[in-house]
């Protein structure tokens, strides 16, 4: 148990201060060290610039391996499974953190580690959900503690500076009883207002698209409205409004019978940003008695709504995704989650800390290169504490941003998606747009045989947090050109494809095995393992709608916008009134819906697309073809039909 180690600290605790015999192994008891986390590629942008002093002090966190991750499929199964005799017996955030805290054994182990190495109790402090181990440090100790070097890296337009290892690696018994420690290889790009160009729909964390418009009618001939088409939906093929999706999802009239309870959360970037004349340029258009409504804004870790820089790059994401899910579910509050401050931005793990009180730093999983850490002592930056718990989750949150998998360790990828499935425990429905590229990755990247990647991998590149297990991505559909409303849709093919595949991260789960093992077998696609992972790994998207010609006040006009950005946030509006009417039965929000929506019972609640694919990585990608797949998941909602299913469900 303990009394060995402590007698190796108390025999050791020279060793802590000698730091110039770094590979003498400081006991026979952690001999062996093994690689814990390796970065798959190097930070573009940033170059190494020097070796960072060796006194320099390392806040180093250790994340501890959770119990009961293994279990988490399971349980959210048995919540949200409709079949399950347990359905929507929802978890509360007590619960989760009991089930979830690391064993004693793991903290026990670690901590010998630890004092083995020579640190003293006071050195090292335990979160109080025991999740997380904090070290106060000095480069060099750490440097020693995880056999690695690290390196400042120097960003080629900002100049800012950033700490990093490639690899490091911890004894072989200690291995399984840590998540991941930061900060290490963890190293991405957070978006920062320095560069417009990141910002543009090539860069960043992923956007919608623009299209010049609105388009003009073609020239030639209107062919004759089809008399089942009311007149305002003649045009839905060339843009798409409020009514348009109205027509083609089958949403009955919205009355919310519970919006006192009811919650829907839509995630934004600083400094992207919605402007207030956006949203009134656009309700003026299609909802007059909306104009003047503005979302309840949540601040997050120094947050601005800022209005200096407009484009659309700066306001189309977020005068998008504010427009629609406030016109379609009016009158319910939306709630807007912008997250981070002007100087240093935000990373998905920071929205996540303020709507969970046990994911927050050091009690919780933030990523200091990726995730802005706050009080920021940057010029200018957010000097006030982290945002930690502000908020209670909303019911549905819709984020429309998105990276490549491959940007982000396994171990980080995995922590992440674990709480999102917490979050579904708790009842909370996590929407995911699933990437503008089709099969390839951000600009049109693919893998090459490395895993990294290029502009000429073959390797299809998958996108996160899309990929993981536990949120619900969203594909897009388009009205295909010259059809109506009353045709099918197909997979959209203007302006962008709709992101689809399969992880290289995240083995399949339960609720999609049936459903993917009919679209490999049924129309298997012509491509082996050199293009996608085939070893039976998770699936998206889960569903789709419309993603193209969606009609956008943006900038203070009306613009055309594409992408699964669009889709994402209508999504999100239909799981909003299915909740409605559940609390107004007294019943509780639906949480995590993919079991249900993969199911039998749901079948009929979804349009099948068949038409079109996801091209990318010089192929056409995948079919949408009948059944699931991996171009628009299980196909496109059908409000009217879904709200009964859900609500029948106890
Ligand atoms: C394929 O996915 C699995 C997870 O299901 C992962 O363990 C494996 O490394 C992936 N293969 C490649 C080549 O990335
Ligand atoms: C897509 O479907 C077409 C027509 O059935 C077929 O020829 C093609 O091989 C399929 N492509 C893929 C990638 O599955």
């Amino acid at each position: 148990m303990l009394f060995p180690l402590a007698l190796f600290a108390l025999g050791l605790g020279a060793v802590k201060h000698c730091a110039a015999e770094p590979s003498v192994p400081s006991s026979t008891v952690f001999s062996t060290y093994v690689v814990h986390e390796r970065r798959a590629i190097e930070p573009t942008d940033w170059t190494i610039s020097r070796r960072p002093n060796a006194n320099k002090r390392l806040p180093l966190r250790i994340g501890l391996t959770q119990q009961n991750v293994e279990n988490l499929e399971s349980m959210l199964l048995a919540v949200s499974h409709p079949e399950s005799p347990e359905y929507g017996k929802l978890w509360t955030p007590q619960q989760v953190v009991d089930a979830f805290a690391p064993s004693q054994a793991t903290v026990t182990k670690v901590v010998g580690w630890l004092k083995d190495f020579g640190f003293s109790q006071d050195d090292i402090k335990i979160s109080a959900n025991k999740g997380w181990i904090q070290v106060n440090a000095q480069l060099s100790e750490v440097e020693d503690l995880l056999k690695t070097e690290y390196h400042v890296y120097q960003h080629k337009e900002t100049g800012d500076e950033q700490l990093s290892c490639h690899e490091y690696s911890v004894p072989a018994e200690i291995k399984e009883h840590i998540d991941l420690i930061r900060p290490t290889v963890h190293f991405n790009h957070r978006p920062s207002p320095q560069s417009e160009t990141k910002f543009k729909r090539a860069g960043g964390l992923g956007q919608p698209s623009s299209g010049v418009g609105p388009k003009q009618r073609p020239a030639q001939p209107v062919p004759p409205p089809v008399a089942t088409v009311p007149p305002g939906l003649i045009d839905c093929d060339e843009m798409i409004t409020p009514g348009c999706l109205r027509a083609l999802y089958n949403v009955p009239t919205f009355n919310p019978a519970a919006a006192d309870k009811n919650s829907y959360g839509i995630v934004e970037f600083t400094p992207q940003a919605f402007l207030g004349g956006d949203l009134d340029v656009f309700f003026s258009n299609f909802s007059p008695n909306l104009v003047g409504s503005r979302p309840n804004t949540v601040l997050i870790d120094g947050a601005v709504v800022q209005t200096t820089d407009q484009s659309f790059g700066m306001n189309g994401e977020s005068d998008l995704d504010l427009e629609y899910a406030m016109i379609l579910t009016n009158p319910q509050t939306v709630t807007l989650l912008q997250t981070g401050d002007l100087v240093q931005g935000a990373g998905f793990d920071n929205w996540l800390d303020a709507v969970d009180g046990s994911f927050c730093t050091f009690e919780g999983g933030d990523d200091p290169f990726q995730d802005g850490i706050y009080p920021d002592p940057a010029p200018g930056g957010f000097d006030g504490p982290e945002s930690c718990g502000i908020v209670a989750p909303p019911f549905v949150v819709s984020t429309s941003y998105g990276q490549q998998e491959v940007t982000i360790t396994a171990f980080s990828a995995t922590r992440q998606c674990t709480e999102y499935g917490k979050l579904g425990l708790m009842g909370t429905t996590i929407l995911y747009s699933s990437g503008d590229e089709g099969v390839a990755g951000r600009g049109g990247q693919c893998l090459d045989s490395q895993g990294l990647p290029t502009t000429n991998g073959i390797m299809f590149n998958p996108q996160f947090p899309a990929s993981c297990p536990f949120v619900t991505a969203v594909g897009a559909t388009q009205v295909n050109p010259g059809s109506t409303i009353s045709d099918p849709e197909g997979a959209c093919e203007q302006v962008i494809f709709s992101g689809g595949g399969f992880s290289n991260i995240f083995s399949i789960p339960d609720y999609q095995k049936s459903a993917v093992s009919t679209f490999l077998t049924d129309h298997t696609p012509p491509y082996t393992s050199a293009e996608f992972n085939t070893s039976g790994s998770r699936a998206y998207p889960d569903l789709a709608a419309n993603g193209a010609n969606y009609v956008v006040g943006v900038d203070g006009e009306l613009q055309l916008v594409f992408g699964t950005s669009c889709a994402s946030p209508v999504v999100g509006s239909f799981i909003t009134m299915v909740n409605d009417a559940r609390l107004a039965a007294g019943k509780g929000p639906v949480g995590f819906i993919n079991p249900a929506i993969y199911s039998d019972t749901f079948k009929d609640a979804f349009n099948d697309i068949t038409l079109g694919s996801n091209p990318g990585c010089n192929t056409i990608g995948f079919n949408a073809t009948e059944g699931w797949d991996p171009v628009t998941g299980v196909g496109t909602p059908n409000v009217a039909k879904l709200i009964p299913l859900f609500l029948a469900l106890p």
